[in-house]
């Protein structure tokens, strides 16, 4: 069969108002860029008419600028799930305007298919090649393109010459059967393949193939400061200490690491850290700095859903194939994120908090208890099943005028029983085999900033006895210091004493 070849504006004009389209990616890398900046248009359009037009989209993760950020200027997004990074994505979401369904990543290709999110009309998605007989190569990601290519009535393809054919191989595609069918997921170590190379569906579904040449929208991160540099560290010599007295093996564990410049900190000192063998990694993102990690044979291999990646490594990988071909392995978030799969391979999670509390609870996703930031990730998937769970943050924002380390904090994501390890600039506390109160303390003892130790010490003697030990008025009082005054420094415990 010989493909329908359209435009972008006529890819876009299959998409109605109340569609929701599924779409490939994950992070912006592979993600398609074209038909959604014309959905877009069409959405300005509708609405200058007085029509409406909003959909909902279904993504493997955050998308870049042409998928949310154009999309959510033009109010044209009814409903959106999971993960997103987009600035004006998020105020509309904090102005109320968007639903926003903010799940785990390793959730999201499974609960379309249970149905809990409604049909999906369109898919949409990124490839380097498409064959006749309806084999789909994905760019960058891995996503939930497979699910969404079965699930949608259509798939529309972009094909998007900016990514190399030399990407065909380097996907390895595995759908799970749902309940009470599924079988366990037969992976063992990082490297296993366990699928197919392409996405196979009916050809007679794909409505129509828009060439494009357009580069994936990743950002490229600051360079790393000496706050970052001190975290990485922190981590790097937590890793080795535990190697070093055989709590890890010494053949060391698969890692997980997130998105970010801290992320990029630890893997920086952990590559510096002779004394930690090279090592594999089984995460759902790979940045610049593992790519430059491989090269130098500090990290063996990497098993993940994305390559984040700036353009010019992007191009670096493809120009170096060879090289790459059996050091990379993407796949779909369900299977990159599996927490079956988290708990067998026995990964060292590394992620970042927004906030903790003393007794070792994780805000990732809300500013204040109630603006999302962005969104949990996959930090839920790996921190609950990981061998070791660590979370890194600063131990201030905003110039010291906030504790980044609370009595409560103002929005939970991560519970005090999957956290292991919390690692600020100011030092590690290991929260493993330890009660409440002796949490507590290492972390007030190891991890607050000078500033707030004091604050936190006299919250605790507030606090009484219990087994988790609190003032439930006084809780979320440096919260409440920092709305009235900008500063948590200004909390004045005496005034719930009484
Ligand atoms: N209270 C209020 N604001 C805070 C804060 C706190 N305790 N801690 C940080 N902030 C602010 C920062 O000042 C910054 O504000 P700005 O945007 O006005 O500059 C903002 O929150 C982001 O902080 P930053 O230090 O730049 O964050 P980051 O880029 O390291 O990202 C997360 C941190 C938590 C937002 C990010 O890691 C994330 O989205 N995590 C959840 C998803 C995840 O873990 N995925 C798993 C693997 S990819």
């Amino acid at each position: 069969m010989s493909f329908n070849f359209i435009s972008a504006a006529e890819a876009a004009s299959l998409v109605k108002h109340g569609y929701n389209i599924g779409l490939s990616g994950f992070t912006p890398a592979g993600t398609p860029k074209a038909v959604t900046a014309e959905i877009a248009k069409i959405a300005e359009e509708e609405h200058a008419k007085g029509n409406p037009f909003q959909i909902g989209i279904f993504t493997g993760a955050s998308t870049g600028d042409s998928c949310d950020g154009v999309l959510s200027r033009v109010k044209a997004i009814r409903y959106r799930a999971p993960y997103t990074t987009n600035k004006d994505f998020r105020t509309a979401v904090n102005n109320g305007e968007i639903a926003y369904n903010d799940i785990h990543l390793s959730q999201m290709a499974q609960e379309v298919r249970y149905g809990f999110m409604g049909k999906v009309n369109v898919a949409i998605i990124e490839a380097c090649e498409v064959t006749a007989d309806g084999k789909i190569y994905l760019t960058a990601a891995g996503g939930i393109a497979p699910t969404v290519c079965r699930l949608a009535d259509q798939i529309i393809v972009e094909l998007n010459s900016a990514h190399s054919k030399n990407m065909m191989g380097m996907h390895d595609v595995y759908e799970p059967l749902d309940p009470p069918y599924r079988r366990e997921i037969p992976i063992y170590k990082p490297s296993d393949r366990i699928g197919l190379p392409y996405i196979q569906v009916d050809p007679k579904k794909i409505i129509g193939v828009v060439e494009v040449n357009k580069p994936d929208e990743a950002r490229s991160f600051a360079d790393a400061d000496p706050l970052t540099d001190k975290i990485g560290q922190n981590v790097a010599d937590f890793l080795a200490a535990d190697m070093k007295r055989g709590v890890i093996p010494s053949t060391f564990l698969p890692l997980q690491s997130g998105v970010g410049n801290i992320a990029n900190a630890v893997l920086g000192a952990l590559g510096r850290d002779k004394t930690i063998p090279a090592f594999e990694m089984y995460t759902e993102v790979i940045q610049d700095s593992v790519i430059a990690l491989m090269r130098e044979g500090r990290i063996k291999f990497g098993s993940t859903c994305s390559l984040t990646v700036t353009n010019d490594c992007l191009q670096g990988i493809y120009d170096d194939i060879d090289f790459f071909r059996d050091k990379l392995i993407l796949r779909p978030s369900e299977i990159s994120n599996n927490p079956e799969v988290v708990r067998r391979l026995g990964l060292i999670s590394i992620n970042t908090a927004i906030e903790a509390d003393i007794y070792g609870n994780i805000n990732s996703t809300h500013i204040g208890g109630t603006k999302m930031m962005n969104g949990i990730g996959g930090s839920g998937d790996f921190t609950r099943n990981a061998f070791i769970s660590i979370f890194t943050c600063p131990s201030v924002a905003k110039d010291g005028k906030i504790s980044s380390i609370v009595p409560m904090v103002s929005h939970q994501d991560h519970s005090e029983h999957s956290v292991n390890i919390l690692i600020t600039e100011q030092g590690v506390a290991d929260l493993r085999g330890k009660s409440p109160v002796e949490r507590a303390q290492a972390i007030i003892e190891n991890c607050a900033h000078p500033d707030y130790k004091e604050i936190l010490w006299d919250y605790m003697k507030l606090s009484g006895k219990g087994q988790t030990p609190h003032c439930v008025q006084a809780a979320l009082g440096m919260h409440a210091a920092l709305n009235r005054t900008g500063d948590m420094k200004n909390v004045n415990w005496a005034d719930f004493a009484k």
